[in-house]
């Protein structure tokens, strides 16, 4: 697991979180507008406004935002800063991986409050209340901050170990249906973040918007 160490002269001045949180916004800002004068570069997400742009992310708050760390074209990496194309993961499986916004000029973003959880399982397999236009290909993605208490949610249990399983307090969630709770004490799903496959030949997953609803413990 890599870290963010990778600040250089010009930024030494800024704590290494707050670089990488703009820097994470301005490649996020030029994905968007990248995808918009590619026309047709994603499958299913529609063109519907700038999200998150007008957050604390470019005001200079002092903190990530669950509607900034990932906007409208951001690329899904793995722990080494990988793209994910469609293939990572067998359609139909219920295989999941955990990935993270990338940085501008590459890399994963490895702050906690980013690490999300990528699931595969059939298209016709999701139900209300996932937000189904936020799926693709089968992929559906969902935080991996706990909604309990802020643990990372790693596991998996259930029926083919089906469900998303927090090891802290043993909450379950059901990534079928929108990462609701199914067990244990956590309040809320674990809120899901939207993605589509490119159309180019890479057809890389990526986020189509922000996290749906903030992250973690409320
Ligand atoms: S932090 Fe996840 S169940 Fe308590």
């Amino acid at each position: 697991m890599s870290t963010n160490d990778d600040t250089d002269a010009e930024t030494e001045a800024q704590p290494a979180h707050e670089e990488d949180r703009l820097q994470a916004t301005r490649r996020n800002a030029a994905k968007f507008f990248a995808a918009l004068g590619g026309a047709a570069a994603v499958g299913t997400f529609a063109v519907s406004g700038l999200y998150g742009l007008e957050d604390s992310a470019l005001s200079g708050g002092p903190d990530y935002s669950y509607k900034t760390l990932y906007t409208q074209g951001t690329r899904v990496v793995d722990g080494e800063g990988n793209p994910v194309a469609v293939d990572a993961l067998s359609e139909g499986s219920g295989e999941s991986m955990t990935v993270f916004p990338e940085k501008e000029g590459g890399g994963a973003l490895q702050v906690p409050m980013a690490t999300t959880l990528l699931v595969r399982f059939s298209q016709d397999a999701y139900e209300e209340p996932t937000m189904l236009e936020g799926t693709a290909e089968g992929y559906a993605a969902y935080s991996a901050t706990c909604t309990h208490a802020g643990c990372t949610v790693s596991s998996r249990t259930g029926p083919n170990d089906q469900n998303f399983l927090c090891p802290c307090h043993q909450s379950v969630f059901n990534p079928l249906q929108g990462a609701k709770v199914v067990g244990g004490p956590a309040p809320r799903p674990l809120p899901q973040l939207p993605v589509g496959v490119t159309e180019d030949g890479d057809q890389l997953i990526i986020a189509t918007g922000p996290f749906e609803a903030p992250i973690g413990v409320e």
